[in-house]
């Protein structure tokens, strides 16, 4: 009988582990909420991230449209986007997001996203970046 349950229970954490891998993200459920917490103090219409690059990560339309110079998130892309190079440290210090060098406008006052937040909004893009 305890064996039963033990296999049972450890059929459903394999499941899990396997369903992980193809799990669609949200835009509503898991990558908003990480802008929300860590972006938009600064890229919201009024805040100095928005003055200096006209980029707000208020809602998904703002996303989409990207800075002054135009998207940084090339849907299904992340290796093409903007959005993703800067929070993965993948570009020149000054703008990697949130700033967290001295080097950076908003001098160094930012934490870094953690390794599976950035991973979570790697994947949305790479996942076509849906309004879902
Ligand atoms: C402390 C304020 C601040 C926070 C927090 C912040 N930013 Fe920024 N962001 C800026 C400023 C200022 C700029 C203008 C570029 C610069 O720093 O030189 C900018 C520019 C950008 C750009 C445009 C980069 C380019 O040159 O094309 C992107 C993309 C961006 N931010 C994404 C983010 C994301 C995503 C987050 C949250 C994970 C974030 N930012 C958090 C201040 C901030």
């Amino acid at each position: 009988m305890a064996s039963d349950k033990l296999y049972r229970i450890s059929f459903f954490a394999l499941f899990f582990v396997l369903c992980g891998c193809e799990r669609q993200i949200s835009f509503a459920d898991d990558v908003q909420p990480i802008f929300l917490a860590s972006c938009v103090e600064c890229h919201d219409n009024s805040a100095e991230g928005y003055a200096a690059s006209g980029f707000s990560l208020s809602d998904y339309e703002s996303v989409m449209k990207g800075t002054k110079f135009g998207p940084v998130v090339i849907a299904s892309s992340s290796i093409s986007s903007t959005l993703y190079l800067t929070i993965a440290g993948k570009t020149s210090p000054e703008i990697h997001m949130p700033p967290h060098h001295d080097s950076a406008l908003a001098a160094g006052r930012g934490t870094p996203l953690s390794q599976h937040q950035i991973e979570v909004i790697q994947k949305w893009i790479d996942q076509g970046a849906q309004n879902n």
